[in-house]
């Protein structure tokens, strides 16, 4: 499988942001289990972080054709960007929602997610295993039709 990881706005921070909510563990820490774990189930991921809605936006529909899954933790897009679930819905990829934080447990602004709808499920709030966890489900979906 072909997985693109696509981290949103201020994961780039992880390791020093709030780690009683996110952890210590760095975004390039991250991406280093997800490389490995990837390699060991015979997926090949390609990793992104952005903190533009336009930029996930646009590669998102630029790896169209190469993604066959896509893992995102859009953060604090998840709960205002319609741009990015038009964007998930118009590719058709089948996508896994991610959260470290158990985003239902938190304010009242986080629990509404607007790109869980287009997504085949969400995992959210087990810290860095929630990526492992998704990586884990990306390799039962069946492809984009
Ligand atoms: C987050 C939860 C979001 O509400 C928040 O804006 C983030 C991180 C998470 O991984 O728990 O930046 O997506």
């Amino acid at each position: 499988m072909k997985v693109l990881v696509i981290h949103g706005p201020n994961l780039s921070l992880l390791g020093g942001r709030d780690p009683d909510v996110y952890g210590r563990t760095t975004l390039g820490q991250i991406n280093d289990m997800l490389e490995e774990r990837a390699a060991k189930m015979g997926h090949s991921v390609k990793l992104f972080q952005s903190n533009h809605e336009g930029e996930i936006v646009d590669r998102i529909i630029g790896e169209a054709d190469w993604a066959e899954a896509i893992i995102i933790n859009p953060a604090a897009f998840t709960h205002t960007s319609v741009a990015i679930r038009d964007a998930i819905a118009a590719v058709g990829i089948p996508t896994v929602e991610v959260h470290l934080s158990n985003i239902h447990a938190r304010e009242e602004f986080r629990q509404k997610s607007l790109i869980a709808p287009v997504s085949v499920g969400q995992i959210s709030g087990f810290g860095v295993r929630s990526y492992l966890l998704a990586l884990e489900a990306v390799g039962k979906l069946s492809p984009k039709k």
